[in-house]
């Protein structure tokens, strides 16, 4: 009797499983066990952190996963594990068919899981589980990122002046730095720029009329580092490094006065947003530790990896490249009246789709988390796979948008891939705002609440960047794991056409 039920559950199980797989005309994908195994508890966890960190480092660590396992859906371990998160283990998706599963929140919990396995104290926050770490199925997740929105539409009117007064203010920098000293980094004042022009376009308020003066970018770094130091790596030592941030987590007391430094300014410059939180029943304390969150931890820590991101590639691009960007831009803004404006960025195809390469080519926030919120399966290129309700899945997003099934020449930064019609077929894949360019962000998703204004102030920047440059040049400084890459200016060209 026990034997014939169970037979029959198999029968249905295997049924189900077809049906789900393989729609009508499509080929139908072995159902696989993933392979892959977590090691000895403790030990297991800290081989794989020490390989993803420092040898052979994350690429190699996931490459050599894949080509031993033979599946780009794998068991690992993930960073930090002992004794900062209690469960290292995750299903790790490595290619650009699994992946899209992590922007599924009917499939997948993410609550919690925006730094993967470990979660920060909130007393780096306030006290509060703000927006960010909050699943849609939570009712303050809606209201939260109503507010951000309206941020977002507050603004609208003074994105481009005030982004172009900061962001002249970094070129400037920038040429005199290079004039004095033949190089300068261009990191330091990039976070200068754009923590100037975050504040001033959200709250009208300039930082440097206030107490807060240039400090904000140095405080929001080490704020940033206290809660991101287990999954970062600062090229000390080895061992050092290991030590001091994948271990223990940092108690939040040593940070707590920058973080009221910040906080004070936000509160003195957030009553008008506050004032619409309130309405939505939220309260006002809460709403500005979510905003002083959403500037400083999203757009500030997502623009200060992704402009020199967008730097290094169009830099090492090199001259043809610049000279051509040169053209279309500038042309552009002659037929619009001289003004670098909206319409005129709808004339710049190059420039649209270098940024949309950038964002493809190096993710600047490449570690994407979601818990299986019921039994699932989940399909690669060459198979599926069934994950278990409560397991952890892990999208390594430079894998997804480098996908060479997806992607031809997926490796190389190419400036024209997403021109044109057939370019424009390739959107779907571009999946940096934790979900796919072509949708859109929402209260019930978890997509990017500034994803059109990060592709906005990006094409802003290139287009900026040409009307002033002819050409540019750069070296890198030696790269650190989970940062943005070290860009160095070598020579500016001031546009001679
Ligand atoms: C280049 C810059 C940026 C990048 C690369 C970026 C990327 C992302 C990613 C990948 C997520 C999802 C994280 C996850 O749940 O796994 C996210 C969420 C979010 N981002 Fe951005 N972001 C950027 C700039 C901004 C800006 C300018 C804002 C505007 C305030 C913003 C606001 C948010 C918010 C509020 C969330 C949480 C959304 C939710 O919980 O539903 N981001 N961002």
């Amino acid at each position: 009797m026990a034997s014939t039920s169970s037979s029959r559950l198999a029968v249905f199980f295997l049924i189900t499983v077809l049906l789900s797989v393989a729609a009508p005309g499509e080929t139908k994908l072995p159902l696989k066990q993933i392979p892959g195994d977590y090691g000895l508890p403790f030990i297991g966890a800290i081989n794989d952190r020490r390989s993803f960190f420092y040898n052979p480092g994350q690429e190699e660590f996931f490459k050599s996963k894949i080509q031993k396992y033979e599946s780009t859906v794998i068991r690992t371990n993930m960073p930090p594990g002992p004794f900062i998160a209690s469960n290292p283990k995750v299903i790790a998706l490595l290619d650009g068919k699994s992946f899209p599963v992590l922007f599924d929140v009917s499939k997948v919990e993410k609550r919690d899981v925006l730094t993967g396995t470990y979660v920060p104290s909130t007393d780096l926050t306030g006290g509060y589980r703000v927006l960010a770490y909050l699943d849609p199925s939570e009712s303050k997740h809606a209201k939260l990122k109503q507010v951000v929105y309206f941020l977002l539409k507050w603004s609208r009117d003074k994105v481009f002046p005030v982004f172009e007064a900061c962001y002249t203010g970094l070129f400037e920098t920038l040429e005199k730095q290079v004039a004095e000293n033949g190089k300068s980094s261009f990191n330091p004042p990039s976070e200068q720029a754009a923590f100037n022009f975050l504040t001033q376009a959200f709250f009208g308020s300039n930082p440097a009329d206030t107490k807060l003066g240039v400090e904000g970018p140095s405080l929001i770094n080490k704020w940033l580092l206290f809660q991101l130091h287990p999954v970062l790596s600062l090229g000390l030592p080895e061992d050092l490094d290991d030590l001091l941030l994948h271990t223990y987590p940092f108690p939040a007391f040593p940070i707590q006065k920058d973080y009221k430094t910040l906080y004070d300014f936000f509160n003195e410059s957030s009553g008008f947003a506050q004032d619409e939180a309130e309405k939505m029943g939220l309260s006002r304390e809460e709403a500005c530790h979510n905003l002083l969150f959403a500037t400083c931890f999203n757009a500030f820590g997502g623009i200060k990896v992704f402009f020199p991101i967008m730097v290094k590639w169009i830099g090492r691009a090199g001259g043809k490249l610049h000279t051509e960007l040169a053209h279309e831009i500038r042309s552009a803004i002659k037929s619009n009246g001289g003004n670098l404006s909206m319409a005129a960025m709808e004339q710049m195809p190059l420039m649209k789709s270098v940024v949309y390469e950038a964002l493809r080519i190096e993710p600047a926030v490449p570690y994407q988390y979601g818990k299986a919120k019921r039994d699932l399966l989940i399909e690669s290129h060459d198979a599926v796979y069934e994950v278990k309700e409560g397991e952890m899945l892990f999208g390594f997003q430079p894998f997804a948008t480098r996908d060479p099934k997806i992607f031809e020449r997926a490796e190389e930064f190419v400036p024209d891939r997403f021109k044109g019609e057939a370019g424009e077929k390739l959107l779907k894949y571009l999946l940096w705002s934790n979900g796919p360019e072509t949708e859109n962000t929402t209260v019930g998703n978890k997509q990017c609440a500034g994803k059109d204004f990060v592709v906005l102030l990006s094409r802003l920047f290139v287009a900026q960047l040409f009307q002033r440059y002819d050409t540019f040049e750069i070296e890198l400084g030696k790269a650190q794991s989970g940062t943005a890459p070290a860009v160095i200016i070598t020579s500016l060209k001031r546009a001679s056409f």
